[in-house]
C-alpha cells in the first residue's frame, strides 16, 4: 500500500470508528495511563477533600488494653468522648476554609481560628494518635534508633520514664503527656492543657508529636477515680515501642 493510500485509509476508518487491532491497543494503553493517573489525582484529591478526616476505627477490641484499662473505659473514651470530639470538628470547619486544609496545616495556624476548632480539631487528632500509641501487650523496652535517642537525650530509660511520668502526674486539670521531636531532631518532653497538642502554633514548645498519654478524668476515672499516677504508671505496660520507633524514624527524613 503507497503512503497516501494508507493515510485515505487510516482517515476512512476514523472516520467510520475502526481502528486496527494494535492503534486500538495503543489507544487502551493510553487509556489505561490516563485512567490510573485520573484513579491517582483522585485519590490525592480525596485526601485533601473535607472526607479526608475519618473516624479511625479503634486499633483493638474494647477489652485488648485489660486489665490496664478496663473495657467500659475504653469504649465509652473511644465511641462517645472521641466520637464527639470527630463529630465537633466536622461541624466546626464546615463552610470553613479548614474544611479543604490538612489537620497539620490546620494547627500551624490554629491561633486565628475558633476555640471550637482548636478543641475539637486536637480532640479529634489526640485521641486517634493516642490509640496507636498503645497496643495490647505492649510496653518493655524500646529499641533500635529511638532506643539510642532516649537514652542519649534522657540518660537512661528510666529517667525518660520518669520524666514523661511527671509530665502526665503534674500536669493541672486536663490535658496530655508528650514525647516529641524538636528542629534540632532532639527529643523532648512536655504537657499540653485541654485538648492542645504540640503541633499547635500555640504549643509552649513546638514538635513532632511521637508518643501520647491522655491525662483527662475520662481516661481512667472508672477503674482508677481520683488516682491518676496509678494509670500513668499502668499506661507503660501497653505502649507501643514500635509504633513510636517508626513515627521517629519517619520524623528524622
Ligand atoms: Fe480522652
Amino acid at each position: 500500500m503507497t503512503k497516501l493510500k494508507l493515510v485515505v485509509a487510516l482517515v476512512i476508518a476514523g472516520i467510520l470508528g475502526l481502528q486496527s487491532p494494535s492503534i486500538a491497543k495503543d489507544l487502551s494503553k493510553t487509556q489505561m495511563k490516563k485512567d490510573q493517573s485520573n484513579h491517582n489525582i483522585k485519590k490525592e484529591t480525596t485526601m485533601n477533600a473535607p472526607n479526608k478526616f475519618e473516624f479511625q476505627p479503634l486499633p483493638y477490641a474494647y477489652d485488648a488494653l485489660e486489665p490496664f484499662i478496663d473495657k467500659l473505659t475504653v469504649e465509652i473514651h473511644y465511641s462517645k468522648h472521641h466520637k464527639a470530639y470527630y463529630d465537633n470538628f466536622i461541624n466546626a470547619i464546615k463552610g470553613a476554609e479548614m474544611e479543604s486544609m490538612g489537620i497539620k496545616d490546620i494547627f500551624k495556624s490554629i491561633s486565628k481560628y475558633p476555640m471550637a476548632a482548636r478543641n475539637n480539631s486536637g480532640g479529634y487528632f489526640n485521641h486517634t494518635f493516642y490509640w496507636e500509641s498503645m497496643k495490647a501487650h505492649g510496653g518493655g523496652l524500646p529499641t533500635g534508633k529511638l532506643s539510642e535517642a532516649i537514652t542519649k537525650t534522657f540518660s537512661s530509660f528510666e529517667e525518660f520514664k520518669k520524666q514523661f511520668s511527671d509530665a502526665g502526674k503534674t500536669r493541672f486539670g486536663s490535658g496530655w503527656a508528650w514525647l516529641c521531636l524538636d528542629d534540632n531532631g532532639s527529643l523532648f518532653i512536655c504537657s499540653t492543657p485541654n485538648q492542645d497538642n504540640p503541633l499547635m502554633d500555640i504549643a509552649e514548645k513546638k514538635g513532632i508529636p511521637l508518643l501520647t498519654m491522655d491525662v483527662w478524668e475520662h481516661a481512667y476515672y472508672l477503674k482508677y477515680q481520683n488516682k491518676r499516677p496509678d494509670y500513668v504508671e499502668a499506661f507503660w505496660n501497653f505502649v507501643n515501642w514500635d509504633e513510636v520507633a517508626k513515627r521517629y524514624e519517619s520524623a528524622l527524613k
